[in-house]
Order: C-alpha cells, then sequence, then structure tokens
C-alpha cells in the first residue's frame, strides 16, 4: 500500500539510529521510518505521510535535541529540491558516513575487509556539479516555467533561483533561465534543459517538443550572449542536436599532471566534478601502480578518462567500452593527445558472453595484461569478473559508484578467484548528495613481481 496518510497521522516523536541510503533518518520503532531531513542520534517529532509495505515514510515537523553535527544548508531550496540530500550535514560527518557505509556494506555484502583504508579524497564541496539533466515544467496555475531539480518528496520541478553545487555561472542563473523558458513561445513545450560544463565553455541543450520561433532565437542568443553560454536545440532524439548559432564549442577538460586534454561532447558521460575527477585519476594512476613495461586493461573506460593518463606511463593502454560514440571520442582524443600506446575497442561488458569477449578482445591486444582498471554504471562488473580473474593481472584498481555492487564483486574476485583486497575508500564526488563514490585496490593471487 502507498497511500499519503499526513493529514490522519498524530504527530510522533522518535530517536533516530541512523541514516539510509537516501541519507534519511531511520526511526526504528516497530515498523521502520525514513523520516528525510533528521539526523542519527537526533530526538525528533514527525508524522507517517506515506505508508509502504516494509517501511513508512515520515515528514520532519520538529528537531527537539538537534545532533551537533547539524549545521545551517547554505542553499535556500534546501529541503524542498532533491538534488542535494546531506547540506543539514557538516562536510567532516558526511565523509565519516559515506566511509562508515562502504566499510559497513564491505563487510555486510561482500564479506570482506581491505588490508588498509585509504582515507577519503575530498575537495570543495560546492559549485562543483558539471553535468545535469534539469526538468524544465510550464506551471499553468501560475503562469510560468520553472527550471531544475525534482523536489525532494515527489516529481515535480523544485522552483529554484540558485543552485550551490552546480557550477557557479550555472548555479547563478536558474531564476533566468526559468524566466526565459516562461518568455519563450512554446513553455508547455519544453521539458528539459541539458548542462555540460567544460573548462573553457558551457552548453545548454534546450530539449524542444515542437518548432520555436525566430523572436525565441532571438531571446536565446541574448540569454547566451550575457551569461557566456552556449546553445544546443534538441528537438528530437540525442543525435538531432543543433547549433543555435554559429558552430558549437568545443567542450573539454585537462587533466594536467597527465598532460592530457579530453574533447567531449555535451551528451557524453563524464565525471560529474572536474575537481574530484583530476584528484581521482591521479588517485588512480598511484594504485594501479605503473611501470614502463606494464599493460594495462581499461574496462568502462568511456572518453579514455583514466585510459590516456594510464598510457602516459604504462607500455600499452586498452579500454573497453560499451558506447560506439565514446568510444569513437576516446580514440580521437589519443591522436589529440599524441598518444600512440592507447587503443579502444566498443563492446556490451554485460551478459553471459561478456567474459569470453573481453577475454578475446584483450588477448587480440597482448597476452598479458599487468593491471586492469574497472569503472563499472551502478549495477557493477559481475559480468566480467571471470574476465579479470582469466587475464591474471597482478593489481586491480575498481572505481565504483554503488558501494553495494562494488562490495558483491569484491566478495567474488577475493573469494572465488583468490584476489587479495589490499586497500579501499571512499571518493567524495557528489559532496551534499547520499552518492558513494569509493576505490578498491586487489592484488592478484600470483603477484608477480617486475
Ligand atoms: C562510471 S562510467 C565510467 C567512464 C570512464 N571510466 C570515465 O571515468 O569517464 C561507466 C561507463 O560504463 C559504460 N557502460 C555502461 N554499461 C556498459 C556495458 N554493458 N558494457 C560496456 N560499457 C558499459 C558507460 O557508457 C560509461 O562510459
Amino acid at each position: 500500500m502507498a497511500a499519503n496518510a499526513a493529514a490522519l497521522t498524530p504527530a510522533l516523536q522518535g530517536r533516530v539510529e541512523a541514516l539510509n541510503h537516501d541519507g534519511w533518518g531511520v526511526i526504528r520503532s516497530g515498523k521502520v521510518v525514513f523520516v528525510a531531513g533528521a539526523l542519527p542520534g537526533e530526538d525528533i517529532e514527525y508524522r507517517i505521510r506515506r505508508r509502504q509495505r516494509g517501511h513508512d515514510e515520515g515528514e520532519l515537523l520538529r528537531v527537539i535535541s538537534p545532533s551537533p553535527e547539524r549545521v545551517q544548508p547554505r542553499c535556500a531550496h534546501f529541503g524542498q529540491c532533491g538534488g542535494c540530500a546531506l547540506q543539514h550535514l557538516s562536510s567532516d560527518s558526511q565523509l565519516r558516513i559515506k566511509d562508515d557505509m562502504l566499510r559497513e556494506t564491505l563487510r555486510r555484502v561482500g564479506k570482506v575487509e581491505p588490508q588498509h583504508w585509504l582515507p577519503p579524497l575530498a575537495g570543495d564541496p560546492w559549485g562543483y556539479r558539471r553535468r545535469a539533466r534539469l526538468g524544465a515544467r510550464y506551471v499553468f496555475a501560475k503562469g510560468r516555467s520553472l527550471v531544475g531539480f525534482r523536489e525532494r518528496l515527489s516529481s515535480h520541478v523544485a522552483a529554484l533561483n540558485r543552485c550551490e553545487v552546480l557550477t557557479p555561472g550555472v548555479g547563478a542563473m536558474l531564476a533566468e533561465l526559468s524566466a526565459l523558458v516562461t518568455s519563450l513561445s512554446i513553455p508547455e513545450r519544453i521539458p528539459q534543459v541539458e548542462v555540460a560544463v567544460g573548462d573553457a565553455a558551457t552548453v545548454l541543450v534546450l530539449r524542444i517538443l515542437s518548432p520555436i520561433t525566430a523572436e525565441d532565437r532571438a531571446k536565446l542568443a541574448a540569454f547566451g550572449e550575457q551569461h557566456r553560454v552556449h546553445w544546443l536545440l534538441q528537438p528530437g532524439g540525442p543525435d538531432s542536436l543543433e547549433s543555435l548559432d554559429g558552430p558549437a564549442p568545443q567542450l573539454y577538460y585537462d587533466l594536467p599532471s597527465a598532460d592530457v586534454r579530453l574533447n567531449f561532447e555535451p551528451a557524453d558521460f563524464i565525471q560529474v566534478n572536474g575537481d574530484m575527477n583530476r584528484r581521482l585519476v591521479d588517485r588512480v594512476i598511484e594504485l594501479l601502480d605503473i611501470g614502463a613495461r606494464d599493460a594495462v586493461l581499461d574496462l568502462y573506460c568511456g572518453l579514455g578518462n583514466f585510459t590516456l593518463p594510464i598510457a602516459r606511463r604504462a607500455a600499452q593502454a586498452f579500454g573497453i567500452e560499451g558506447e560506439a560514440g565514446l568510444v569513437a571520442r576516446a580514440a580521437a582524443n589519443a591522436v589529440f593527445n599524441g598518444i600512440g600506446n592507447a587503443r579502444f575497442a566498443a563492446a556490451d561488458l554485460s551478459g553471459p558472453e561478456a567474459a569470453q569477449r573481453c577475454v578475446t578482445l584483450a588477448r587480440q591486444q597482448r597476452e598479458s595484461w599487468s593491471q586492469v582498471l574497472l569503472d563499472p554504471p551502478r549495477v557493477g562488473a559481475a559480468d566480467v569478473l571471470q574476465a579479470v580473474a582469466q587475464l591474471a593481472p597482478r593489481r586491480v584498481v575498481y572505481v565504483s559508484c554503488n558501494p553495494a555492487s562494488l562490495a558483491r564483486d569484491l566478495g567474488i574476485l577475493v573469494t572465488a578467484h583468490g584476489f587479495t583486497l589490499r586497500e579501499a575508500g571512499i571518493v567524495d564526488m557528489f559532496p551534499h548528495t547520499s552518492h558513494v563514490e569509493s576505490v578498491a585496490v586487489l592484488d592478484g593471487p600470483e603477484k608477480r613481481k617486475r
């Protein structure tokens, strides 16, 4: 049953014991209740707003005894906007809670414990988000369009004036962006504005379900000039992008420590947090422990974000990725950077044939691979673990955006394939959200000396 019961339930009191995976407080008084905005250790007043089979959802009415870790959220929209879940928790406490969550999940799901815990990798927790898909919705009752993230407790678009986690230029323009969309001739036919921020240019992709007028184009162009953003229009599927006005700028980001520039397209996967990505790439390179004679296989390689810095150090790097467009961009990025020892292939790394496909592709390049890097999507890398075992690298580094699939896969590598879990730790890629990015390092069963 899922019914809105807010009007029916009286105010209740309870002690918050933990945070769940969405960053909501957990109360265990009989049936478990999740309460957004409540922190561990706090006594709160709440009421049930939704009943579900396994748990109820509560609405926070009052914090009776605040946690010493509670801070004033920087953003005026925190609580209403679903973009952030943890702004009411100090940054140090966010790191500690994510670190605890990783430790607990590795133990519970994977039955593994690293020999050494890596210190959290963290940077500036504000103004970091360089990719976003903002919803747009015309609200007839208000006669205006809203542009922003979805609300925390509904699928409606939150009315945002600014955002503290988007890169500063974009975060500051949200009110004007909403006004701009409202002023167009088809505000109710615009469902989305996608944001892609490179080191030297920002692109906004306007999804349009009907054609726009010459006057609309002029308004968009004026906004673009004022805010130094370039507009792309998307009238259909992802391949229908057209530049509003003149050639679109080439988006790119630099990885200075590897002397690598990654060119990308607005809809491409890039790590959301540019500063943390630079730190993560450096850490991964260090953890891979690459020597000049090593050959490194990079699975789920995207644009070559890790492959190209790896190739700067290794004898050979080979990236495999499922999206053909990303593979083409990765290969072009190798040429652009003058890197001749990186190769790429497009292949699906999921399904029953994935492991064999992966081994065949890798062995077509060379017989043995000294290191393997895995950076899979949320579902993890279960289908290629057999391939990793078969290729017998001396080191595996696993970058993960989901502790549960990471723990499962580490458990398999350790228990079924004899790897040793050497190190693990969190990477604060998504401050103020409940997402937990992490990195783990394993040694192969027959660790070979270089
Ligand atoms: C977390 S991203 C990492 C990308 C890259 N390592 C980076 O740092 O930019 C995961 C990548 O896995 C790719 N991917 C998702 N499912 C896949 C599959 N079944 N087979 C191969 N690649 C897949 C996505 O296209 C994406 O590029």
